[in-house]
């Protein structure tokens, strides 16, 4: 069964263009709820750890720095079906290949630089959001 909730961050690409308030607007409209909210920076190790699982990747370096580089907002999003639900409303990783209207069509920048960060299955969305927030955090 599909889990109910999910991870979210707004990366420092969307916090630096003044977007914060639009995303979270979008993420209520879609029938998301907040569990836990926080408006944070990412140390380069942190950001590191998150996306330890592309440590091989080229990307990697770029990676790390870019979600480093300022503030993000993180936050736990509670709806059925959250995890698909919430990739099809942020959009493909490259906002070139990204379905009109999604989150990463309107505000990415480029494939590193994509706005939003989105779990990819129940499992990870329990460990990111355990990253991120303690249990007296989420609501
Ligand atoms: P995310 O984890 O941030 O929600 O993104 P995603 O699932 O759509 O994409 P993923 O494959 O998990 O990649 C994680 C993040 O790495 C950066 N990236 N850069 N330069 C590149 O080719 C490249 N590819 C990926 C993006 O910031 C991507 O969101
Ligand atoms: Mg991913």
């Amino acid at each position: 069964m599909a889990g109910n909730i999910t991870f979210t961050m707004i990366k420092p690409d969307a916090v630096r263009g003044g977007h914060i308030g639009a995303i979270l607007k979008q993420i209520n409209e879609a029938g998301f709820s907040i569990k836990a909210m926080k408006y944070t920076k990412l140390s380069a190790e942190k950001a590191g750890e998150f996306y330890a699982v592309h440590k091989e990747r080229p990307f990697y370096g770029e990676l790390v720095e870019f979600m480093s580089s300022g503030p993000i907002v993180a936050a736990i999003l509670e709806k059925d079906n959250a995890v698909a639900d919430f990739r099809t409303l942020i959009g493909a990783t490259n906002p070139a290949e990204a379905e009109a209207g999604t989150i990463r069509a309107l505000y990415a920048t480029n494939v590193g630089e994509n706005a939003v960060h989105g779990s990819d299955s129940d499992e990870n969305a329990q460990i990111e959001a355990s990253f991120h927030f303690a249990g007296t955090e989420i609501f």
